[in-house]
Protein backbone atom coordinates (compact mmCIF):
# COMPACT_ATOMS: atom_id res chain seq x y z
CA UNK A 1 0.00 0.00 0.00
CA UNK A 2 1.22 3.66 -1.37
CA UNK A 3 1.75 6.12 1.89
CA UNK A 4 0.44 10.02 1.23
CA UNK A 5 0.50 12.77 3.62
CA UNK A 6 -2.78 14.32 4.44
CA UNK A 7 -1.66 18.15 5.08
CA UNK A 8 -1.16 21.32 3.72
CA UNK A 9 2.25 21.72 6.41
CA UNK A 10 4.70 22.48 4.11
CA UNK A 11 7.01 21.82 6.80
CA UNK A 12 5.11 18.66 7.94
CA UNK A 13 5.56 17.52 4.02
CA UNK A 14 9.03 18.29 4.07
CA UNK A 15 9.73 16.37 6.89
CA UNK A 16 8.04 12.79 6.56
CA UNK A 17 8.82 13.32 2.57
CA UNK A 18 12.69 13.35 4.02
CA UNK A 19 11.48 9.77 5.51
CA UNK A 20 11.88 8.50 1.80
CA UNK A 21 8.13 7.15 1.92
CA UNK A 22 6.00 9.52 0.63
CA UNK A 23 4.13 8.64 -2.79
CA UNK A 24 1.48 11.80 -2.48
CA UNK A 25 -0.07 14.27 -0.69
CA UNK A 26 -3.64 14.99 -0.45
CA UNK A 27 -5.08 18.14 0.85
CA UNK A 28 -8.88 19.90 1.18
CA UNK A 29 -10.07 23.11 1.94
CA UNK A 30 -10.02 22.75 5.78
CA UNK A 31 -6.55 21.48 5.37
CA UNK A 32 -5.27 24.89 3.23
CA UNK A 33 -7.26 26.83 5.84
CA UNK A 34 -4.31 25.95 8.31
CA UNK A 35 -1.81 27.44 6.70
CA UNK A 36 -0.67 30.82 5.42
CA UNK A 37 0.09 31.80 1.85
CA UNK A 38 -1.42 31.56 -1.75
CA UNK A 39 -2.86 28.22 -2.19
CA UNK A 40 -1.16 27.89 -6.15
CA UNK A 41 1.50 28.77 -4.27
CA UNK A 42 1.43 26.02 -1.98
CA UNK A 43 0.23 23.47 -4.07
CA UNK A 44 3.36 24.15 -6.42
CA UNK A 45 5.73 23.89 -3.15
CA UNK A 46 4.45 20.55 -2.32
CA UNK A 47 4.74 18.88 -6.03
CA UNK A 48 8.43 20.12 -5.56
CA UNK A 49 8.92 18.26 -2.33
CA UNK A 50 6.82 15.05 -3.63
CA UNK A 51 7.35 13.26 -6.42
CA UNK A 52 3.56 11.93 -6.78
CA UNK A 53 0.07 12.73 -6.91
CA UNK A 54 -1.12 15.68 -5.03
CA UNK A 55 -4.83 16.41 -4.60
CA UNK A 56 -5.85 19.79 -4.56
CA UNK A 57 -10.22 20.33 -4.16
CA UNK A 58 -11.86 22.29 -5.79
CA UNK A 59 -14.55 24.45 -4.28
CA UNK A 60 -16.79 24.83 -7.55
CA UNK A 61 -20.70 23.24 -7.40
CA UNK A 62 -21.98 23.27 -11.00
CA UNK A 63 -20.45 20.69 -13.76
CA UNK A 64 -19.19 23.50 -15.84
CA UNK A 65 -17.58 25.54 -12.69
CA UNK A 66 -15.62 22.20 -11.95
CA UNK A 67 -14.35 21.32 -14.99
CA UNK A 68 -13.00 24.95 -15.21
CA UNK A 69 -11.80 25.37 -11.67
CA UNK A 70 -10.31 21.56 -12.36
CA UNK A 71 -8.42 23.01 -15.04
CA UNK A 72 -6.87 25.54 -13.85
CA UNK A 73 -5.52 23.38 -10.55
CA UNK A 74 -4.05 20.64 -13.09
CA UNK A 75 -2.29 23.60 -15.06
CA UNK A 76 -0.33 24.34 -11.69
CA UNK A 77 1.81 20.67 -11.99
CA UNK A 78 1.89 17.46 -13.76
CA UNK A 79 1.40 15.79 -10.16
CA UNK A 80 -1.89 17.73 -9.28
CA UNK A 81 -5.14 15.44 -9.35
CA UNK A 82 -8.33 17.71 -8.68
CA UNK A 83 -10.41 16.58 -6.13
CA UNK A 84 -14.08 16.70 -6.38
CA UNK A 85 -16.69 15.74 -3.86
CA UNK A 86 -18.95 12.79 -4.64
CA UNK A 87 -22.12 14.42 -6.29
CA UNK A 88 -23.77 14.24 -9.80
CA UNK A 89 -21.86 17.60 -10.45
CA UNK A 90 -18.85 16.01 -9.54
CA UNK A 91 -19.33 13.01 -11.64
CA UNK A 92 -20.07 14.76 -14.62
CA UNK A 93 -17.67 17.50 -14.35
CA UNK A 94 -14.85 13.73 -13.84
CA UNK A 95 -16.16 12.18 -16.57
CA UNK A 96 -15.39 15.63 -18.88
CA UNK A 97 -11.96 16.37 -16.88
CA UNK A 98 -10.85 12.20 -17.80
CA UNK A 99 -11.51 12.75 -21.84
CA UNK A 100 -9.10 15.44 -21.12
CA UNK A 101 -6.25 12.72 -19.64
CA UNK A 102 -6.49 14.96 -16.02
CA UNK A 103 -6.73 12.77 -13.24
CA UNK A 104 -9.30 12.78 -10.63
CA UNK A 105 -9.66 12.04 -6.96
CA UNK A 106 -13.42 11.66 -5.77
CA UNK A 107 -13.81 12.59 -2.31
CA UNK A 108 -16.03 11.77 0.46
CA UNK A 109 -17.43 8.37 -0.86
CA UNK A 110 -18.87 6.52 2.11
CA UNK A 111 -20.59 3.42 0.70
CA UNK A 112 -19.79 1.37 -2.33
CA UNK A 113 -22.15 2.14 -4.69
CA UNK A 114 -20.91 5.80 -4.48
CA UNK A 115 -17.38 4.29 -5.01
CA UNK A 116 -18.53 2.06 -8.33
CA UNK A 117 -20.08 5.79 -9.75
CA UNK A 118 -16.51 7.14 -8.96
CA UNK A 119 -14.94 4.62 -11.12
CA UNK A 120 -17.29 4.64 -13.95
CA UNK A 121 -17.17 7.79 -14.52
CA UNK A 122 -13.42 8.00 -15.03
CA UNK A 123 -11.80 8.81 -11.12
CA UNK A 124 -8.62 7.41 -10.96
CA UNK A 125 -8.76 7.65 -7.26
CA UNK A 126 -11.67 7.19 -5.17
CA UNK A 127 -11.12 8.37 -1.25
CA UNK A 128 -13.70 6.68 1.28
CA UNK A 129 -13.59 8.45 4.53
CA UNK A 130 -12.96 5.77 7.65
CA UNK A 131 -12.71 8.37 10.79
CA UNK A 132 -15.77 10.43 9.96
CA UNK A 133 -17.85 6.97 10.29
CA UNK A 134 -16.24 6.38 13.73
CA UNK A 135 -17.02 9.75 14.62
CA UNK A 136 -20.88 8.64 14.22
CA UNK A 137 -20.57 5.75 15.80
CA UNK A 138 -19.94 3.54 13.07
CA UNK A 139 -17.30 1.39 12.08
CA UNK A 140 -15.13 3.35 9.56
CA UNK A 141 -13.37 0.24 8.56
CA UNK A 142 -15.43 -1.84 7.59
CA UNK A 143 -17.41 0.22 5.36
CA UNK A 144 -13.78 0.76 3.84
CA UNK A 145 -13.79 -2.81 3.41
CA UNK A 146 -17.63 -3.01 1.47
CA UNK A 147 -15.67 -0.17 -0.68
CA UNK A 148 -12.42 -2.12 -0.97
CA UNK A 149 -14.13 -5.48 -1.86
CA UNK A 150 -16.63 -4.08 -4.37
CA UNK A 151 -14.12 -2.46 -5.93
CA UNK A 152 -11.93 -5.51 -6.68
CA UNK A 153 -13.81 -6.70 -9.43
CA UNK A 154 -13.99 -3.20 -11.13
CA UNK A 155 -13.26 -2.88 -14.78
CA UNK A 156 -11.36 0.34 -14.35
CA UNK A 157 -8.03 1.58 -12.95
CA UNK A 158 -9.63 3.46 -9.97
CA UNK A 159 -7.10 3.68 -7.20
CA UNK A 160 -8.56 3.28 -3.60
CA UNK A 161 -7.46 5.86 -1.28
CA UNK A 162 -8.41 5.30 2.51
CA UNK A 163 -9.04 8.58 3.75
CA UNK A 164 -9.76 10.53 7.44
CA UNK A 165 -7.22 8.21 9.16
CA UNK A 166 -7.33 8.67 12.53
CA UNK A 167 -4.64 5.96 13.99
CA UNK A 168 -1.82 3.76 13.29
CA UNK A 169 -4.85 0.80 13.41
CA UNK A 170 -6.67 2.15 10.85
CA UNK A 171 -3.89 2.76 8.42
CA UNK A 172 -2.80 -1.24 9.09
CA UNK A 173 -6.03 -2.13 8.75
CA UNK A 174 -6.30 -0.54 4.96
CA UNK A 175 -3.71 -2.08 3.82
CA UNK A 176 -4.48 -5.74 5.61
CA UNK A 177 -8.38 -5.61 3.11
CA UNK A 178 -6.16 -4.36 0.22
CA UNK A 179 -6.35 -0.19 0.17
CA UNK A 180 -3.93 0.67 -2.62
CA UNK A 181 -2.95 3.69 -0.70
CA UNK A 182 -4.00 5.53 3.04
CA UNK A 183 -3.60 9.52 2.93
CA UNK A 184 -2.53 9.85 6.92
CA UNK A 185 -1.83 12.85 9.05
CA UNK A 186 1.13 14.15 10.28
CA UNK A 187 0.08 12.79 13.59
CA UNK A 188 -0.23 9.20 12.91
CA UNK A 189 2.88 9.23 10.93
CA UNK A 190 4.74 10.04 14.39
CA UNK A 191 2.86 7.36 15.78
CA UNK A 192 3.72 5.02 13.47
CA UNK A 193 7.12 5.36 13.80
CA UNK A 194 7.10 4.97 17.76
CA UNK A 195 7.40 2.12 19.99
CA UNK A 196 8.67 1.74 23.43
CA UNK A 197 10.50 -1.49 22.62
CA UNK A 198 12.49 0.12 19.96
CA UNK A 199 13.24 3.07 21.89
CA UNK A 200 14.23 0.29 24.89
CA UNK A 201 16.44 -1.68 22.70
CA UNK A 202 17.98 1.31 20.72
CA UNK A 203 19.14 2.42 24.63
CA UNK A 204 20.66 -0.80 25.20
CA UNK A 205 22.40 -1.26 21.96
CA UNK A 206 23.96 2.17 22.08
CA UNK A 207 25.13 1.08 26.06
CA UNK A 208 26.49 -1.44 25.10
CA UNK A 209 28.44 -0.47 22.46
CA UNK A 210 29.96 2.37 24.89
CA UNK A 211 30.89 -0.38 27.60
CA UNK A 212 32.96 -2.61 25.15
CA UNK A 213 34.59 0.62 24.17
CA UNK A 214 35.81 1.56 27.20
CA UNK A 215 36.52 -2.07 27.90
CA UNK A 216 39.01 -2.18 24.92
CA UNK A 217 40.62 0.98 26.22
CA UNK A 218 41.04 0.10 29.46
C1 LIG B 1 -8.89 13.19 2.31
O1 LIG B 1 -8.28 13.38 1.28
C2 LIG B 1 -9.23 14.21 3.28
O2 LIG B 1 -8.35 15.30 3.14
C3 LIG B 1 -9.09 13.79 4.72
O3 LIG B 1 -8.57 12.50 4.85
C4 LIG B 1 -10.25 14.12 5.59
O4 LIG B 1 -9.98 13.67 6.88
P1 LIG B 1 -10.76 14.20 8.19
O5 LIG B 1 -12.01 13.44 8.32
O6 LIG B 1 -9.80 13.92 9.31
O7 LIG B 1 -10.99 15.67 7.98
Amino acid sequence: MKLFVDTADLAEIETIAGWGVLAGVTTNPSLLAKVEGDADDIYRRVCELVDGPVSAEVVAETRADMVEEGRRLAAIHDNIVVKLPMSAEGLAATSILATDDIRVNMTLCFTAPQALLASASGAAFVSPFIGRFDDIGQNGVECLRDIVEAMETSIYDTEVLAASIRTPVHVTEAARMGADIATIPPKVFYQMLQHPLTDAGTATFTQDFETRRAKAKA
